[in-house]
């Protein structure tokens, strides 16, 4: 068993796909996919686009979720290795839950537009990555098109992102002009063909800059290119390993996804460079992977996936051991058992029902109200993983029903939608008001949409006096009864029966963490 594990966890590379929206995410993803053989066309995974699309395109693709949900987590095995890709919303409204993606890879794969650099949404994602040192590898992408100069790009990537790139390519001219990719430490030249975007190809390899077929090919730029070479290759750091692996350095490939050129490459570092699933700390220890008792935590729940069967998923990061169809699971945090037999994996961009998953793996489970977030999975132990948080909205609204008899399921219909984290729901002390907290505005027309299709109930929303919610906790149980007996004007109970302060305003919450230092005032919460 212990040899199965070691292999199993050896052949795993769990990563995401990090970039600002248009930077070509999807259309990689979709390459990806076609080398894994997961697709045999690319084009036929489509995907919600929830990034550069207005609310209403959104929604009308979100009723689509039985697609959106194949992109969420992707498995496919490429040359000895098990993939997993896990997708992560574009929007910047779905920051929450991007950022506990990010918590569940062990790499991620960072796409530039070369026309355009590092942009702001690059910045924000690569900011998570650092709190990890997760790995990074980039690609830079649209070569196909007109791009920046590339000396430029990875200066910009230094002084911007704070990493050193190390090219393992180098462009060789671009749009009408592109003629490949140099490698450099292999000193050949992969040729770039247009018009195969859409299939697998056979790379066409040239050995040796200094050849006449390299001469042949290159023509006119010949020379500048070999010049330029010279500079990068004066300038620019060499690749490490060490340096990759402690989140330092960053390995650049050029390419177009579009024109399927250079993503094998990408997936070829990954494979190669990447680290297979890392230890995970607990509050109580650091977990390896390959330990033999099951243990995960829960990084994403998903609403209504499948409209027909009102089904919830949770998805589940197996930090160690294996899933075996059938196995009992104990969920740390309600002290219950639970038998799993159905968890769901997606490979193939299909969801199938698995026998057995191992460390560094995806699984989905039903979930029917009783998972959270950030909970732990086990065989029996009593851990929690750490570094899930759920982030304090920042938006405030009332919710108001049309109809007034059907609260119970506005109820239940918003508890469910906050259960996937990028809305929260507050029910205070002192009223019979819902409030809705959300980190992006986008949220409350989500949640209103979805409420109307998934729960069949309309509400309306309305301003309410609220500037920030915090979580309170306090070791001090005299003190904590005594603060909410005082403060239950503001305080109210979140969806998972947690304690929350409202506060009106900044000056509020102020006043009111000067007046009671025993209690503490969370603006992030982590599930023990
Ligand atoms: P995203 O998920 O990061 O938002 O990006 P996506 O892959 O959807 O790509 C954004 C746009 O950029 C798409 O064009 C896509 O076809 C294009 N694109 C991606 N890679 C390349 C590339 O290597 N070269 C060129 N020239 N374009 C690329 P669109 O017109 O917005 O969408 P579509 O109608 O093509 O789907």
């Amino acid at each position: 068993m212990s040899n199965a594990i070691e292999k199993e966890v050896a052949k795993r590379r769990t990563f995401a796909i990090i970039s600002h929206p248009d930077a070509g995410k999807t259309t990689i993803t979709e390459r990806l996919l076609l080398m894994g053989q997961a697709i045999s066309v690319a084009g036929t995974v489509k995907s919600r686009k929830s990034d550069r699309h207005a609310t209403s395109d959104w929604m009308a693709m979100e009723k689509e979720r039985g697609i959106s949900v194949t992109t969420s987590v992707m498995q496919f095995p490429y040359r000895d290795a098990m993939v997993n890709l896990l997708d992560t919303p574009g929007h910047e409204d779905f920051s929450e839950d991007t950022y506990r993606t990010l918590t569940a890879v062990d790499s991620a794969l960072m796409v530039l537009d070369g026309g355009k650099g590092v942009e702001p949404r690059t910045i924000a994602l690569m900011d998570v990555c650092r709190l990890r040192d997760t790995p990074i590898v980039s690609f830079v992408n649209k070569l196909d098109r007109d791009i920046r100069d590339p000396i430029e790009l990875l200066d910009e990537i230094e002084a911007v992102l704070n990493i050193k790139a190390a090219p393992i390519t180098w462009p060789i001219g671009c749009y009408r002009d592109f003629k490949g990719v140099y490698h450099l430490a292999d000193d050949k030249i992969i040729v770039y063909v247009p018009g195969h975007g859409h299939e697998r190809t056979e790379q066409q390899v040239i050995d040796g800059l200094d050849s006449d077929e390299a001469r042949a090919h290159l023509g006119d730029l010949y020379d500048n290119f070999v010049e330029e070479l010279e500079l990068v290759q004066g300038a620019c750091h060499e690749f490490d390993q060490d340096a990759f692996i402690k989140g330092e350095m960053t390995p650049v490939f050029f390419g177009t996804a579009l024109g399927n050129f250079g993503v094998d490459q990408v997936l070829d570092a990954i494979v190669d460079w990447a680290p297979r699933p890392q230890p995970r700390a607990s509050h109580e220890r650091d977990v390896q992977p390959t330990e033999a008792p099951f243990t995960g935590f829960v990084f994403k729940i998903q609403a209504n996936m499948d409209p027909k069967h009102r089904d919830r998923i949770a998805f589940v990061r197996i930090c160690s051991g294996r899933y075996e169809k059938g196995m009992k699971l104990h969920h740390v945090r309600t002290g219950k058992e639970v038998r799993i037999a159905d968890a769901l994996t997606f490979f193939a961009a299909e969801r199938e029902h698995l026998e057995e998953a191992w460390a560094g793996d995806i699984i989905g489970l039903h979930n029917h109200g009783t998972i959270q977030i950030g909970d732990t999975f086990t065989e029996g132990e009593k851990i929690g993983f750490t570094g899930i948080p759920h982030f304090a909205p920042e938006l405030f609204r009332r919710v108001r029903l049309k109809d007034p008899l059907k609260s119970k399921q506005l109820r239940q219909g918003l508890q469910e939608l906050a259960e996937e984290g990028a809305t929260q729901v507050f029910f205070p002390e002192r009223n019979n008001d819902i409030i809705l907290g959300a980190v992006g505005v986008l949220q409350f027309d989500v949640v209103a949409e979805r409420l109307k299709q998934e729960y069949k109930v309309e509400c309306i929303y309305e301003p309410v006096n609220v500037w920030s919610a915090r979580w309170v906790e306090s070791s001090d149980r005299k003190k904590l009864d005594e603060f909410s007996n005082k403060a239950t004007d503001n305080l109210a109970v979140d969806g998972g029966g947690h304690l929350t302060y409202l506060a009106p305003t900044r000056v509020n919450l102020s006043l009111t963490e000067e007046r009671w230092p025993e209690i503490s005032f969370r603006a992030t919460r982590e599930h023990h």
